[in-house]
């Protein structure tokens, strides 16, 4: 019998969850043959919501769920998982940036980074959701040092995902024909979708495009595209938001497809001059279930200047967040 891998899940009642908890309990995350324990934690005022949450994943009867278990408490959540996701958090609304979440949002990631330290697994994966997303993973990353500090990531694979289906429309092609799209940076208007490296069919995607497309329209419409979602929606994105979880944590544990990589926010190793530990989305090959860093591309100078920027404005959201690191 296989031991079913133990997942915890934080925000466990929001939007973001009742689009990828079901996903993850049919085995999206870890293949057809490996059944799941889910651990979800919620704050105390929203339990009865999340006891709904738990109503419908055991009437959907699915075979590889082996158990879930609903707590205020995240000692009780956190305790010898596999892989958390850290998705509970306030989102922003019309207007704001992500950053301005950075108050009420960072206390969170300081207390459950020394909740994890103290009862998670040395070697769990952490995929941190909520906003802004970087620098909540750089905070759970300094409380936690028990934990292997490259486990902790964010995510930036919608951002990924936004920026293939944008050149895919351009180009009239398929997402599958799409290979090594780039998010560098920060999980914010500063990040820099690249398509210098990219392929469409086999063709350099740079030669398919006009580069004023690329810069001055490609790169706004992928970095602006949240607030799109929510000016659109009047809430964030949700269903694409899960999708890209289930994507992010899929890809770390079953591997890239050969000759492709995906984007990650990740621990930075000091590639491409970024300071090091800084929380950076950079292009990944992923096999046995861990990840490995592009680190030998040559980004063109007006990229490069864009990434600087993007890294310039993480080490400001570090700064504003001193006290909690
Ligand atoms: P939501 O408000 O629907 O759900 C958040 C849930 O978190 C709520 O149920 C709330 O009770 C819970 N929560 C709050 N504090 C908590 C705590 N300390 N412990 C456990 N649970 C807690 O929000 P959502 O739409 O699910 O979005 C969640 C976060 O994800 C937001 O910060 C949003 O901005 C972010 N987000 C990130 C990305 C990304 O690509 N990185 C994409 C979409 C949304
Ligand atoms: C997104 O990119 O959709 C999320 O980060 C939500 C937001 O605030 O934009």
């Amino acid at each position: 019998m296989t031991q079913p891998k133990r997942i915890a899940v934080t925000g466990a009642a929001g939007q973001i969850c009742y689009s990828m908890l079901y996903r993850i309990a049919a085995g999206e995350i870890y293949g057809p043959n490996q059944p799941v324990r889910l651990q979800l934690l919620e704050i105390t005022p929203a339990l009865g919501v999340l006891e709904a949450v738990k109503m419908e994943l055991d009437d959907c009867a699915f075979p590889l769920l082996d158990s879930v278990v609903c707590t205020d408490d995240a000692k009780v959540a956190l305790e010898g998982v596999d892989a958390a996701l850290f998705v509970g958090a306030k989102p922003r609304g019309p207007g704001m940036e992500r950053s301005d979440l950075i108050a009420d949002n960072g206390k969170i990631f300081s207390i459950l980074g020394k909740t994890l330290n103290e009862v998670g697994s040395s070697d769990v994966k952490v995929c941190v959701v909520g906003n802004p997303a970087n620098t909540n993973a750089y905070i759970l990353k300094a409380n936690a040092p028990a934990i292997n500090p490259r486990n902790i990531t964010a995510l930036t694979r919608l951002d990924h995902n936004r920026a293939l289906t944008q050149l895919a429309h351009k180009t009239g092609s398929r997402i599958d024909q799409i290979k090594k799209m780039i998010i560098w940076g920060n999980h914010s208007t500063t990040q820099v979708p690249d398509i210098t490296f990219a392929t469409v069919d086999g063709k350099d995607a740079p030669s398919l495009v006009d580069e004023s497309w690329a810069m001055n329209d490609f790169i706004p419409t992928v970095a602006k595209r949240g607030a799109a979602v929510i000016d659109a929606r009047g809430s964030s994105s949700a269903a694409s938001a899960a999708n890209a979880v289930i994507d992010h944590m899929a890809s770390w544990e079953k591997g890239t497809d050969a000759g492709d990589w995906v984007s990650m926010a990740v621990p930075s190793d000091g590639s491409y001059g970024i300071e090091e530990g800084l929380i950076y989305s950079v292009p990944v090959t992923c096999s046995n279930g861990d990840y490995t860093i592009i680190s030998d591309l040559k980004p063109t100078d007006a990229m490069r200047e864009k990434m600087k920027a993007s890294e310039k404005e993480l080490l400001d959201e570090k700064n504003t967040v001193a006290d909690l690191i």
